[in-house]
């Protein structure tokens, strides 16, 4: 066991032949150093002690791994980085303060590389090009905060594959989409995309929260980067905000190396390093992990508590077992839906005759999680009616938890986009998402079944739509 152990904390391909269910609980921890703990320690400590003043000098000076303040990383978050590392089949991980701050993170990183305006020239911003099927909060990023920094974002339709293409400039520095979307459950066929972005020197940064790796592993599929937030899966039981971002280590930045000067060229800043020369991605530090740390993470302070590195540890040793059951049972409540009068149409992939179907079922053969949505079929103020008669199901604005949770993206989760904005994501005023948990799925179905026949009668008959149909 500990030589499993030691192979992974040296971020190796760690125990070879052995299963996911057996990496998430021991990859990147060695039982024994120091104190013979067997669960990871809670190392709180924010700063560390330097052996030598060579040590201090040549480690600020990013020639020698370790540890510096835990505002840029700590030995609890390191083990949580190679695990969710290895899970993912990436090079190296670095864990941050929220899912948000992943995402912010990763792609500011990637704008950085690209350098300052002057290196663009004038008129020219950096330009990522976005899925519309977005987590709210990263529409809002996106769409607001980004926008405010100068940073051109253009929306498109994951699945129309012209879309993307034509949406790619010179400037683009990113591609970004969900790996299944938030809230409607949209597959982008990501092998197809990444093979367009890159043929224009783009590297692809997929959100995995919704697929987790055990459903997906968009690395195996052509992404460069890969984040999360840990608040919700890999935690899995709704207490710590948490997020990493896992680097494939694959994207070769040297391939157009004018077009990253900050990582191609020497960096002042830091000595006159060449990252891409520098850092090989050995012990996990990537060009880009490295800059996204020293920089970024650095800079603005998106840091994770150890604490909560810890409870994320923690959920992950259960992650696969908690998946399986929970896209099983989300998978016969969308089909006891479908089924339902009042009830227009279930965004469920996994459902036969989904526009869809065909995609999900190679690019996620083992299923699509447990958070989908549906829209009701009945005048959307009886919505309200519909939530408050929900008993087992949780009113919160989160997904991934041992509970089942109930949200009204409009009002809720996507409150924020405008009516166009929301069409773009699919989102009706009757759409309903549910995240699905670990209760018995007979009492799930129930809840469901009493809080549909809470709607009147006449409600239901209002509606445009009454026959239950797939989406979109
Ligand atoms: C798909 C997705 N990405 C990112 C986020 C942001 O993560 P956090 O809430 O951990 O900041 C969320 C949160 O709901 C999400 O659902």
């Amino acid at each position: 066991m500990s030589a499993i152990a030691r192979a992974g904390s040296e971020n190796t391909p760690a125990g070879a032949g052995l299963a996911p269910a057996t990496r998430q609980i021991h990859v990147g921890y060695t039982p024994g150093t120091p104190q013979n703990t067997v669960a990871v320690p809670i190392y709180q400590s924010a700063a560390y002690e330097f052996e030598s003043f060579a040590a201090a000098r040549d480690t600020f000076a990013l020639r020698r791994p370790g540890n510096i303040y835990s505002r840029n990383g700590n030995p609890t978050n390191a083990v949580l980085e190679r695990r969710v590392a290895d899970l993912e089949g990436g090079a190296g991980a670095v864990a941050l303060g929220s899912g948000q701050a992943a995402v912010a993170v990763a792609l500011l990183t990637l704008v950085a590389a690209a350098g300052p305006g002057s290196a663009r020239g004038p008129g020219m911003p950096h330009h990522i090009v976005a899925s519309n099927k977005l987590y709210g909060g990263t529409s809002d990023l996106l769409g607001d905060t980004f926008a405010d920094l100068g940073i051109e974002v253009t929306f498109v339709d994951p699945l129309d594959l012209a879309a993307w293409e034509a949406a790619l400039r010179e400037t683009t520095r990113a591609v970004f989409l969900e790996s299944i979307g938030n809230p409607i459950l949209t597959v982008p066929d990501i092998a197809a995309i990444a093979d367009l972005a890159h043929s224009r020197g783009v590297p692809v940064v997929i959100d995995n929260t919704m697929a987790t790796p055990v459903l997906l592993r968009p690395i195996e599929l052509g992404a460069d980067i890969v984040v999360h937030s840990a608040t919700k899966y890999l935690g899995g039981h709704g207490t710590s905000i948490a997020g990493v971002i896992v680097d494939a280590g694959t994207f070769d930045f040297t391939a157009e190396a004018p077009r990253w000067p900050r990582l191609t060229r020497p960096y002042h800043r830091f000595g006159d390093i060449v990252f891409t020369e520098e850092f090989d991605g050995s012990g996990g530090r990537t060009p880009f992990l490295v800059l996204a740390r020293a920089k970024a993470v650095h800079d603005l302070g998106p840091t994770l508590s150890p604490f909560n590195a810890a409870q994320i540890i923690q959920g992950i040793e259960t992650l696969e077992l908690r998946i399986r059951r929970q896209t099983q049972t989300a998978f016969e409540l969308a089909e006891f839906l479908v089924e339902q009068p009042q009830v227009a149409r279930v965004h469920h992939p996994g459902l036969p005759g989904h526009p869809e179907h065909a995609l999900a079922g190679r690019l996620l053969p083992e299923g699509l999680g447990s958070v989908f949505a549906f829209d009701l079929a009945v005048d959307p103020v009886q919505v309200e009616t519909f939530v408050d008669a929900l008993e087992l199901f949780a009113l919160v604005a989160n997904i991934g938890d041992t509970r089942s949770l109930v949200v009204h993206p409009a009002t809720m989760t996507h409150s924020r986009l405008d009516e166009a904005g929301r069409a773009g994501a699919g989102i009706e005023l009757t759409t309903v998402r549910l995240s699905i948990g670990l209760e018995d799925p007979a009492d799930l179905r129930r809840d469901l079944a009493a809080a549909l026949a809470a709607l009147t009668p006449a409600a239901a008959a209002s509606a445009t739509d009454h026959s239950p149909a797939l989406a979109h």
